[in-house]
């Protein structure tokens, strides 16, 4: 499944190899997005051929999705699972507190629902992705096309008042048009540089109307495994 790997690619696969150690027989995963996800989601896929273990994959994304039934995962609704025993996902940046920035693949709603709807959350992550302050990987906040300008305008002008530095936005594209998530909405990245209060702008975002959900996990993740370029990996 691994060939020969560049550090990046073995630390991403190594911290999903140690976190797919938490699954066990009968459990329903949320299976997150990107590609260190997607190394876990080989890697369960190997356990359900070659160990018989049985699981229910609740995906994150249609990629994900496409990816666990290739290799042999059943794949299920998160609505007919209603809880879920584990997620494992990917993040963009994580700090000392187990704060995350997510949604750098554009999945970050369908991400932060399985997450929260399961007892416990496992980060798998490169040790790049460690920060002491979340901020300088752009804040992805998933916004309805309806009136995203005025949307945009609104959230610049409400970082005025936030502990940030930066307060621009772009709108993600995807070639020549905007790019649109598995809900049919935009993604606005914010551009922050450092986020003094993470809890308090998650909140603050979160209430503006057009604003379906930011890309901040606070509070949600319970255990990082950290994967590095030599094949070593550190459980958090
Ligand atoms: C997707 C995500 C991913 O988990 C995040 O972007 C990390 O991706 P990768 O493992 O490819 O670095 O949040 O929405």
């Amino acid at each position: 499944m691994t060939g020969e790997l560049s550090p990046i690619d073995k630390a991403k696969f190594v911290a999903a190899k140690k976190a797919a150690e938490y699954v066990e027989d009968g459990m329903r995963v949320g299976l997150g997005t990107g590609s260190t996800a997607a190394w876990l989601v080989r890697c369960l896929g190997e356990m359900v051929r070659d160990e018989g273990l049985r699981i229910k994959g609740v995906p994150t994304s249609t990629r994900t999705a496409e990816l666990a039934r290739e290799v042999g995962i059943e794949v299920i609704s998160l609505d007919s699972a209603k809880w879920l025993d584990l997620t494992i996902d990917g993040a963009d940046e994580f700090d000392g507190n187990m704060n995350l920035i997510k949604g750098g693949g554009g999945a970050l709603l369908q991400e932060k629902i399985v997450a929260t709807a399961s007892d416990q959350m496992v980060v798998i992550a490169d040790i790049g992705k460690e920060v002491e302050t979340l901020g300088a990987f752009p804040l992805p906040v998933e916004v309805i096309p309806f009136g995203w300008q005025t949307t945009q305008a609104l959230i610049e002008e409400t970082l005025v008042s936030m502990d940030v530095l930066g307060r621009t936005s772009t709108l993600r594209m995807n070639g020549q048009s905007p790019f649109v998530t598995d809900e049919g909405n935009h993604i606005l990245d914010l551009h922050l540089n450092r986020i003094g209060d993470a809890r308090q702008l998650s909140m603050v975002l979160n209430q503006m109307p057009g604003v379906v959900e930011n890309g901040l996990f606070v509070d949600i993740c319970d255990v990082v495994v950290i994967g590095y370029g030599d094949g070593r990996v550190e459980v958090r």
